[in-house]
Order: C-alpha cells, then structure tokens, then sequence
C-alpha cells in the first residue's frame, strides 16, 4: 500500500511536470517531433529549420514590400518631377514673351547684348538655375540606388547565414531582381529626362537669346540708321556761316564712271557769288568735279579741272533745283534750273572717266583731298537732296523732280541721313515739303 502511494506520488509529480513543460511552448509554437529512443529527451533540440525559415520569408517580405513602397514613392517623385519640367518650360517660354514685350516697349536698357544683360534680367519665379534641380535629381536617384545597394548586400548575407531553402532564395532574388530592373528603369528614364530638360533648357536659351540679339541688332541698327527725320532724305544741311572748316561730307565715293548727272536743291544766303555747292577731289586731281561760284563769275562746273560756265542764277536767297549732267563722249554737258535746261556744251573734259576713291564735299572747295578749304569759296546756306546718277537723266526725269511730281535717289550716291556727316558746325534739319521749296522759288 505504502508502495504504492509513493508510486501515485511520483507519477502526479512526474505528470505536473509534464504539464509545466507543455506550457512553455505554447504560445510560440506546438511541434511534434519524434524524438529517437537512445535520445536523451533531456537534451536540447537542434534549431528547427521549419522555424527559422519561415522568420526569414517574413523578414525578405519585409523588405520586399518596403522595396515596393520605395518604387512607389520614386514614381511619385518623377510624377512631381515631370510637373516641375512643365511648369520649368511654361515659365521659360512665359519669360521670353515678357522679355519680347519689354524690347518692344525698348524700356529694354538700350545698348549692349542680351547675353551680357540677361542675368540681371526678371525670369519669374523660374530657379536661377535648372542645374540646381538637375543636381537634387540626381542626389535623389543616388541615394535610392545606395539604399538598394544595401538591402541587397544585406540580403546576400543573411541569405547565406540563415539556412533557409534555396527555392525561397530563388524566388526573393528573381522578385528583387525585378524590382531592381523597375527602380532602375525609372532611374534612367528620370536620367533621361533630366538631360533632355538640361538640353531643352539650353536649346531654349540659345533660341532666346539669338532671337533677342537680333531684335537688339535691328532697333540699334534702326536708331543708329534711320534718322531723326520723317524719312531718311527728308533732311538739309545747313551752313551757316563762311568759314574754311564747315561743310558737310558724303561717306561714299564714287566709282569710276563715263556720265553723270548730280542734282541738289540749295538754297544761298550769301552774294555776290554762292560760293561751292560741292567738290569731288581725287588723289592728283582735287578739281575731279566742281560746282563753284566764285565772287562775281558766273557758275562754273569743273571736270578734271577743265571749266564749262553755266548760265545758272541761283543766288536770289529761294530754294533752288540744280542738275548738271555730263558725259565723256565729246564730254557734253547740260545744266539745268527749276526743271529747266538753261544750257549745254561740248568739250568739257572729253573722254576723261570720273577717277574713283575721292572725297565728296558739300559746301566747300578742296586743294588736296577732303581738305585745305578757302573761306572766300564756301557755300554758305542750306544745301539738300545731292543725288549723283552714272547715267544722263532725261529732261522730263529732271523735270518731275523739280517740280515735285516725283523723288528719285540717286543710283550712286542717294541723300540719306546716315550717309551724310557734318563738321565744323554744320547741322542737319528737317526738309520743308518740296511744294514749300517750290512756292519759295
Ligand atoms: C539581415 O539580418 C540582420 C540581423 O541578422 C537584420 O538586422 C537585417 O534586417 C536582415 N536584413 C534583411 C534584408 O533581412
Ligand atoms: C543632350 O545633349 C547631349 C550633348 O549634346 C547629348 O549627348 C544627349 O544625347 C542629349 N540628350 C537628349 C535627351 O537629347
Ligand atoms: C512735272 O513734270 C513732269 C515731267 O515733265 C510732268 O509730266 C508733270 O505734269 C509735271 N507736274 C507738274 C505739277 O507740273
């Protein structure tokens, strides 16, 4: 009996043991191993390789989702990223009408280049520098490419530390690998975006830029070129004084020719004499072509120093119409006033050809070219409209210009603004209307 209490005893003891050992492994897991006979069940389990490869799939899918999450965010980020190149390029293309405007408005800060001006120009709100946003771009796509470099190396060594089937590991790393092709397709498709937006924006510049220049060429071309005046030949020279260092000067020479006609309104406040209307010398021939009225003489038009006198008279203090025309055959000429032809000749410088590379001079008479002038010879008044023809104009031709029916300039030297310059003193104004001149006359 008392054996078998004992015997009862040990037992309940053994089996409440039992039971405490049961309750510890709930709650984690409940495994039925069989465990070999010669095994002492005292002894500790080998690592049950069922439970740690299933810690490990819930760790890589634990990355893998964070993975996912990262594509998800960096799509985000090229989504805003492609916004901002639209916004980049509307404000650019926004910024260059604004500029345009302000040129038109010529508030645009007159000379110089745009390229030199731009930087201090207005451009919106637009980044002083798209590079500063290529730059964030690409520190974004490097730190993305570092954390996936790292989740890789991590996973390469926890792979072969842990001991979990090859078949899993084939799978993570094919399902990385796929991730990886995605992030880095992104990453070259924003690489890609990145440099066509630089080269857009540099394309875009350039066009900009050159665009402006033009403009800025043309307005400094116009406001240098196209005078002051209604039109470039609406303008006279004015000379108001006798002097040998005022007179104004014609920046064109002229080429070698066989004929001329030269015709010029003047207008003289000076007698007797008007003095010289113009002068064209030529090195070794200062008296090439001469207009000259020298005290009481009569007019005089002089080729290669030879005289013709004409039966001019012009020095009523009116405006006047003048032509003289000449050619080398039997060097004829013919003079006309107010339209009318007063008289011709023959044997002026016959078969000489007008020498080229001089200097024409309005209002006074050279000794040497371009200078060595005579106060007593100076035209003194207001002289405009000096056209020069290689060619004999027709009557009628001088007569329509005369009497205002028509202008023409002259086909080698034409009287525009920017081709005439002034010294001394000499000034330019405004032309009154031909009927004005005409009336006057
Ligand atoms: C790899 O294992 C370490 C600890 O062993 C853990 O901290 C890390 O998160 C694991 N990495 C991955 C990607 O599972
Ligand atoms: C941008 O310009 C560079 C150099 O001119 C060129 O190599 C590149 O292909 C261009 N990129 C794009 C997207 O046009
Ligand atoms: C001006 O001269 C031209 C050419 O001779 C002539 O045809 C025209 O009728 C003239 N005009 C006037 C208003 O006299």
């Amino acid at each position: 009996m008392l054996v078998f209490v004992v015997g009862l005893l040990y037992f309940y003891a053994l089996g409440s043991g039992r039971i405490v050992r049961s309750n510890d492994i709930k709650g984690t897991r409940f495994v039925c191993s069989a465990i070999p006979k010669n095994v002492d069940p005292n002894c500790p389990l080998p690592p049950n390789p069922v439970q740690s490869t299933s810690a490990q799939e819930d760790e890589l899918r634990g990355t893998v989702m964070q993975l996912r999450e990262t594509v998800l965010q960096q799509r985000e980020t090229i989504v805003n990223q492609q916004g901002t190149i639209k916004e980049l390029t509307s404000k650019l293309s926004r910024c260059e009408t604004a500029a345009l405007d302000s040129l038109h408005d010529r508030k645009y800060p007159g000379q110089g280049s745009w390229s030199q001006d731009h930087g201090k120009n207005t451009m919106g709100d637009l980044p002083r520098d798209p590079a500063e946003t290529i730059d964030h771009l690409g520190k974004t796509m490097q730190g993305l490419k570092d954390r996936l470099g790292n989740l890789e190396q991590q996973i390469q060594v926890n792979a072969s530390t842990a001991a979990h089937s090859s078949e899993m590991r084939e799978l993570l790393k094919s399902r990385l690998s796929e991730l990886e092709k995605q992030l880095l397709g992104k990453v070259s498709e924003l690489e890609e975006e990145k440099s066509q937006l630089y080269n857009e924006t540099a394309a875009h510049r350039h066009r900009t830029e050159s665009t402006l220049n033009q403009l800025l060429e043309r307005i400094t071309e116009l406001e240098k070129g196209t005078s002051k005046f209604k039109s470039p030949e609406e303008f006279k020279l004015s000379l108001p004084l006798r002097t040998n260092y005022l007179y104004g000067r014609i920046k064109k020479s002229l080429p070698e020719m066989y004929a001329f006609t030269i015709c010029m309104w003047l207008k003289s406040s000076s007698s007797p004499g008007i003095g010289t209307p113009f002068s064209y010398g030529v090195p070794g021939q200062a008296n090439e072509i001469v207009l000259i009225e020298w005290g009481t003489n009569p007019m005089e038009l002089l080729v290669n120093d030879k005289v013709a006198q004409l039966p001019l008279s012009v020095g009523d203090g009116h405006w006047h119409h003048v032509c003289v025309t000449w050619t080398t055959r039997d060097g004829y000429w013919e003079a006309y006033q107010d339209g009318e032809k007063l008289g011709s000749g023959e044997n002026l410088a016959p078969w000489h050809p007008i020498k080229p590379g001089g200097a024409i001079i309005l209002g006074q008479e050279q000794d040497i070219v371009g200078g060595r002038f005579d106060a007593t010879q100076a035209f003194v008044g207001e002289l405009s409209q000096f056209n020069v023809w290689d060619r004999v104009l027709r009557p009628a031709d001088i007569e329509s210009l005369a009497n205002c029916s028509s202008y023409m300039p002259g086909n080698v030297v034409p009287w525009v603004d920017n081709n005439v310059e002034v010294f001394g003193g000499a000034t330019k104004w405004a032309l009154e209307m031909c009927e004005d001149r005409l009336y006057d006359s």
